[in-house]
């Protein structure tokens, strides 16, 4: 792969609440606007021949958030998964969570195991929902799972394999949105070489001509993953 290919964008969707604020509206506003501009994104990533593209939509520090949004952001879930279910699968984007959803509802739970079903088509991208996700929480996840099976050597190879991401390159490209230039816990073992984006942009603000303005800049990067070229 030549370096400054790209495969994996992952976005770290921030700044709704803000976006409302701004407008004197409740922070759901902010969150609503900002599932409204997921497709004009994904589908922009998709054209530029992105096959896999990454949205953190829940963390697991969002579980600190008043009850009455995190109800708002599981109904925005519901919501979005009842109309885009079709669509994607109609355009031939594969459906994928990563993080532990054990704990949604089950009717929920239902319907994201009828999207995300792995059937025998042949996918041209996909689309994965990081939800009540934490790199920590992964990372700890494994060694548990390791401990539970007596295993005392692993290799990086092995390790992979137990993460959420196992059949997910990692992400060449994460776009951070609304200011703030972190990783908050997102894809810790993935990110070891991922090249970063930070806009201003609040996420539902961010639309297809900040997806050209960020791959452009990635285009620049030299992408030497330690090396002296
Ligand atoms: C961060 O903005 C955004 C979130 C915590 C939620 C992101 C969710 C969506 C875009 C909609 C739901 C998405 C799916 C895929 C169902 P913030 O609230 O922290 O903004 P602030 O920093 O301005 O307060």
């Amino acid at each position: 792969m030549k370096t400054n290919d790209i495969n994996h964008v992952a976005i770290i969707m921030d700044g709704n609440g803000r976006w409302a604020e701004q407008r004197n509206l409740p922070r759901f506003s902010g969150h609503k606007k900002g599932l409204d501009v997921i497709p004009e994104v994904v589908e922009e990533l998709i054209n530029n021949k992105i096959k896999y593209v990454t949205l953190f939509a829940f963390s697991t520090e969002n579980n600190f958030r008043p009850e009455e949004e995190k109800e708002n952001l599981l109904n925005l879930l519901e919501f979005a998964l009842n109309k885009v279910a079709k669509e994607i699968q109609k355009n031939k984007i594969k459906l994928s969570f990563i993080g532990d959803i054990e704990y949604l509802p089950k009717h929920l739970l239902k319907k994201i195991k009828n999207v995300t079903r792995n059937d025998e088509v042949k996918y041209d991208a996909e689309l994965i929902i990081a939800w009540n996700y934490g790199g920590r929480q992964e990372i700890i996840n494994v060694v548990n799972k390791l401990i539970k099976q007596n295993i005392n050597h692993i290799d990086e190879t092995h390790f992979e394999k137990l993460l959420y991401t196992s059949e997910i390159p990692n992400p060449d490209l994460i776009i951070r949105t609304g200011g703030q230039q972190r990783i908050s816990n997102f894809m810790l073992w993935q990110s070891a070489y991922s090249e970063m984006y930070f806009t201003t942009k609040l996420w539902p603000d961010f639309n297809k001509k900040d997806v050209i303005k960020a791959l452009k800049d990635f285009k620049k990067r030299n992408r030497n993953y330690g090396k002296t070229n």
